[in-house]
């Protein structure tokens, strides 16, 4: 057995090795305080504009014409924030209507399960976000922002129990979302997140 200092050094180090490395590898990059600030208006003004046009439409036209205006406006509002902001901007949902929009990928199916898991806590609505600075297969960092979206009293309305939904709203969805699985939600439930992604430079290094 040795006893020198460098030789105790070297043991304390290769027996601490197995705790410190995982740590190390759980640190990840924090964003930029004000770039996170931001990010959670840009998801602010997508939820705020969306609500309002629904809102609108639903009490000037009623609710089958409001699923069109969710059809194209959400898109819309979608991309046209996403360009003024240089970010990408969706919904993603727990269950999707738009398979081709609507379906969360891996980190925001985390996300997704994170906040289940802290409403069902008790956790305040309005508290659930979630975000990292990851790294696209590409190289690209980018910050990943996610906001829950839950169910409003209005939203049962089209994304409700059977029960909850006027006839004439479960046939119009079922021509224009023939792969619907966005329905039998309750109020209060987790319907899904915003998702704001937004380039960053490279990390210094
Ligand atoms: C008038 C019907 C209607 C109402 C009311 C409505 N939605 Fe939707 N919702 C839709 C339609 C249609 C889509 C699919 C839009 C698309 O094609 O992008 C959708 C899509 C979504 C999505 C995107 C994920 C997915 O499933 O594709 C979320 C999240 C969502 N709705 C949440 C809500 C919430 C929260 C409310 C209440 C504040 C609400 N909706 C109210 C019709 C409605």
């Amino acid at each position: 057995m040795c006893h020198r200092p460098t030789c105790r050094l070297l043991l304390v180090l290769a027996a601490c090795l197995p705790f410190t490395l995982p740590a190390l590898a759980d640190a990840a990059p924090e964003p930029d305080a004000e770039l996170l600030q931001s990010t959670r208006q840009i998801a602010g003004e997508l939820v705020n504009e969306l609500g309002r046009t629904l809102k609108g439409t639903l009490s000037s036209d009623g609710p089958v014409a409001a699923v069109s205006v969710c059809k194209e406006a959400a898109p819309a509002i979608a991309e046209r924030l996403s360009a003024r902001h240089g970010a990408r901007v969706v919904r993603v949902g727990t269950r999707a209507r738009n398979p081709r929009t609507g379906v969360p990928n891996d980190w925001q199916q985390e996300a997704l399960a994170q906040f289940e898991t802290r409403l069902a806590a008790g956790e305040q609505p309005s508290a659930l976000e979630a975000w990292r600075v990851a790294e696209t297969a590409g190289g690209q960092r980018e910050l990943r922002y996610a906001k829950a979206i839950t169910v409003q009293p209005m939203c049962v309305t089209c994304h409700g129990k059977p029960e909850d939904m006027p006839a004439a709203i479960t046939e119009k969805l079922r021509t224009e979302y023939p792969q619907d699985q966005a329905t039998g939600y309750s109020v209060g439930q987790l319907r899904g997140a915003v998702v704001v992604t937004r380039p960053l430079p490279p990390a210094a290094r």
